[in-house]
């Protein structure tokens, strides 16, 4: 019984010197993995029980590994998106402090480093504050739009609220470019139509006229008749005027360029011209330097240009006075001239005259409707020119243009 005691109390006690070492053997396998998982330059530590664990863990590093790359990929992508994004994208917390600012926020609100700043610094309008508190208060969707006349912007704002931080993200809309072009269009039509209401005005008075007798009347029935036929003649020629004016707008006239020479093309605008500078009683001389490089142009349409620029120095010089037409090289190509010894233009009409419709008097001449210099503006821009004019008051004018060299 003694033996059997004896032989049973050393087999617990190898068993336990067993367990111990495992113990420790596990514990120092365990650091090891600490220390793996730590730093995965150290090599990772070798056993039957732990390399299952290690391969597991190892597993989870890879993906885990591969899911920040995309992540990392995914934010980068973000990142160029709102950096190169028109509209602005603020994104501030619930104290009103913006977090994150886009480029095209910072000056949509003309403000270098938004980011720490209040909203109320950034946005600086009492509309655009309102509609964010607004937001802060019932955490729905608030959109304001606001003019701010100091620096001549429209701006819209969309807030809406971020569920998670109790913050906002406001999105900044340019709308100013939207706006002026609403107001082109609005003021397109009524000019229009006022421009369409005059002559009509007059045809109906001169018809009821006649149908009141005057037809009958041997010496003003042809005199209204005539009449008539000036007032219909302006309508068409304002009709295609506009037409013209629209279709060079909106990109449709095709332009067919050529070489050509810029003292042909002053000279045959010259000669279109040559009986209605007679018949005002008004000189008209071509001025052209030699050796002058050929131009790229649409040669009728120029002409145009040409012709609409001398009718008006026809229009608006005195009988006795004089036309100059000239053409100079300049860098990059030539610049012609229409010059007149006419009535001239007020200085504050000179940036003016060549938007639609724009007279600087209409009492001053007679016949026109204000769209002569703006098409020919188009046509010069088309042909990727500038047109432009001075003018001393009393004592002439002069329009020049300038053309790209073939
Ligand atoms: N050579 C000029 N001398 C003085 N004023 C001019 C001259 N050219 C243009 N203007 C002014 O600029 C305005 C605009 O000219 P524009 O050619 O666009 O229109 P218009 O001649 O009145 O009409 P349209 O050309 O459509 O028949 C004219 O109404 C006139 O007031
Ligand atoms: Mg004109």
């Amino acid at each position: 019984m003694n033996q059997l005691s004896y032989v049973f109390a050393v087999t617990l006690l190898l068993v336990a010197a067993w367990c111990t070492w495992r113990y420790y053997d596990l514990k120092r396998s365990l650091r090891q993995v600490e220390q793996f998982m730590r730093d995965p330059q150290t090599p990772p530590p070798h056993s039957n029980e732990i390399d299952a664990l290690i391969g597991v863990i190892e597993s989870r590093r890879l993906a885990f590994n591969m899911e920040i790359k995309a992540l990392q990929t995914e934010n980068e992508r973000l990142a160029t998106v709102l950096e190169q994004l028109t509209d602005g994208v603020l994104i501030a917390n619930a104290d009103g402090r913006v977090q994150f600012a886009n480029p095209a926020a910072g000056k949509l609100f003309g403000t270098d480093e938004p980011t720490h700043q209040s909203v109320a610094q950034v946005v600086r309008s009492h509309q655009l504050i309102e509609a964010w508190k607004r937001c802060q208060q019932t955490r729905q969707i608030q959109i304001e739009a606001v003019e701010i006349p100091t620096r001549r912007q429209h701006l819209q704002i969309i807030v809406i609220p971020d569920m998670h931080e109790g913050g906002s993200l406001i999105l900044v809309q340019d709308l100013t470019q939207v706006r002026k072009l609403e107001t082109v269009r609005r003021d397109f039509i009524s000019n229009v139509s006022h421009e369409l209401r005059t002559p009509l005005a007059s045809l109906k008075a001169l018809t009821e006229t006649l149908q009141g007798g005057a037809l009958a009347d041997p010496e003003a029935g042809p005199r209204f008749l005539d009449r008539i036929h000036t007032e219909v003649d302006a309508l068409t020629q304002m009709t295609q005027e506009l037409l013209d004016l629209s279709r060079i707008e909106s990109g449709q006239v095709q332009l067919n360029f050529e070489s050509i020479s810029p003292r042909k093309l002053l000279h045959a605008s010259a000669d279109r011209m040559k009986a209605q500078v007679e018949r005002a009683n008004l000189k008209l001389d071509v001025l052209c330097a030699d050796g002058l490089p050929d131009i790229r142009a649409d040669k009728g349409r120029l002409e145009q240009v040409l012709v609409n620029l001398i009718h008006n120095a026809v229009k608006f010089t005195k009988p006795g006075g004089r036309i100059t037409l000239g053409a100079e090289a300049v860098p990059g190509g030539v610049r012609c001239a229409v010059q007149d010894t006419g009535i001239g233009i007020p200085s504050e009409s000179l940036s003016r005259i060549f938007e639609r419709f724009y007279r600087v008097d209409s009492s001053r001449t007679g016949s026109g409707t204000g769209l002569g210099l703006s098409i020919s503006k188009h046509i010069v821009e088309a042909h990727g020119g500038k047109i432009w004019a001075e003018s001393d008051e009393g004592r002439g004018s002069a329009f020049f243009f300038k053309v790209p060299a073939a």
